[in-house]
């Protein structure tokens, strides 16, 4: 699904959705080596914070993100209402009626996996930017931020953690519980990633409480051989068709940076649509039939 794209001037390595036709086998496979010596670990973190800092600097007055904000706002304040209607007590909001714009749910926290080599590639750190521009939007404490992508060197964690986030030693596999609302930020990610935190988090009252940021379910369905995406990645394939999914402006110079993006999210209304039997003892995805699993499993490189 994705290929890697690089050298378009210096530090433009990236990942890009390779566009293929349904069912036909991707021709390049993700390779990460996460034991090989990596060059970042010399980074100059003074310098990679600096031009991060220049990349939310320029973003900040992107139009694009304007928009992403909102979305995202919007999905936000719709869990906080639903949270608060059932009478969840651990969330507080501001509804704007004090005369301010409404506010997010106060407790959120961010997970955000497969962010890439931010240091290197001029697309992950665009993404970065973003995430610490919505991080601000939401009024989420950078500390309440948890990333994780297993290329990260020593000297991207070093960035990562001055910056105030919180670096995740362990490889999840993607499969997070969301106990308390939560945004999942998974930008271009494999889609056993995807599948893994749904499985996770597989009953109503975790799903009602995520929103993810990342490629379009749909989109990905489309691209899949319904066979396979069934069998293989049975939780996005059940809830595609109750999810809700806003798809987020992209503008034309920044394709590979923020294409295919949507705000997902999981209203009641939909999820108490599958059928109770949905929701028994989910199975953990074990991918034995995949040849291509897009991501770095905890005990092995597949
Ligand atoms: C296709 S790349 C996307 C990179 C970047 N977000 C972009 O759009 O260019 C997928 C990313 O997922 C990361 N990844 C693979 N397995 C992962 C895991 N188990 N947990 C977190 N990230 C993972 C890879 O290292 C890689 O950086």
């Amino acid at each position: 699904m994705y290929k890697k794209i690089v050298g378009m001037s210096g530090d433009n390595e990236g990942w890009q959705v390779a566009r293929r036709r349904k069912g036909k086998t991707a021709k390049t496979k993700l390779q990460v080596s996460v034991s090989e010596p990596n060059f970042q670990d010399h980074l100059d973190v003074d310098k990679t914070e600096a031009r991060l800092n220049q990349t939310v600097s320029g973003l900040r007055y992107e139009v694009f993100y304007a928009k992403w904000k909102d979305k995202l706002l919007t999905a936000a304040v719709g869990i906080q209402h639903f949270l608060e209607k059932n009478g969840d007590t651990e969330v507080s909001a501001n509804h704007g009626l004090d005369g301010s714009p409404p506010g997010p749910p106060g407790q959120m926290e961010c997970v955000c996996f497969g962010l890439g080599s931010f240091s290197s590639c001029v697309t992950a750190r665009y993404q970065l930017a973003m995430l610490l521009l919505l991080l601000d939007a939401l009024k989420i404490e950078r500390s309440d931020c948890f990333v994780f992508d297993p290329v990260f060197s020593s000297g991207e964690k070093d960035v990562l953690k001055r910056i105030g986030l919180t670096v995740l030693t362990e490889n999840e596999e993607g499969k997070r519980e969301a106990n308390k609302p939560t945004i999942f930020y998974l930008m271009h990610c494999g889609k056993a990633l995807y599948n893994n935190l749904l499985w996770k988090n597989w009953n109503k009252q975790y799903l009602t409480k995520i929103i993810i940021i990342g490629n379009s379910f749909c989109a990905m369905k489309e691209r899949t051989i319904d066979r396979e995406f069934i069998r293989d990645y049975k939780y996005i394939s059940q809830i595609t068709a109750v999810c809700k999914e806003s798809l987020l402006p992209c503008p034309s110079h920044m394709i590979d940076v923020f294409s295919d993006t949507a705000v997902i999210t999981f209203p009641p209304g939909g999820v108490d649509e599958l059928s109770e039997l949905t929701w028994l003892d989910p199975p953990e995805p074990q991918y034995e039939h995949c040849v291509d699993l897009e991501i770095v499993c905890k005990d092995k490189l597949r």
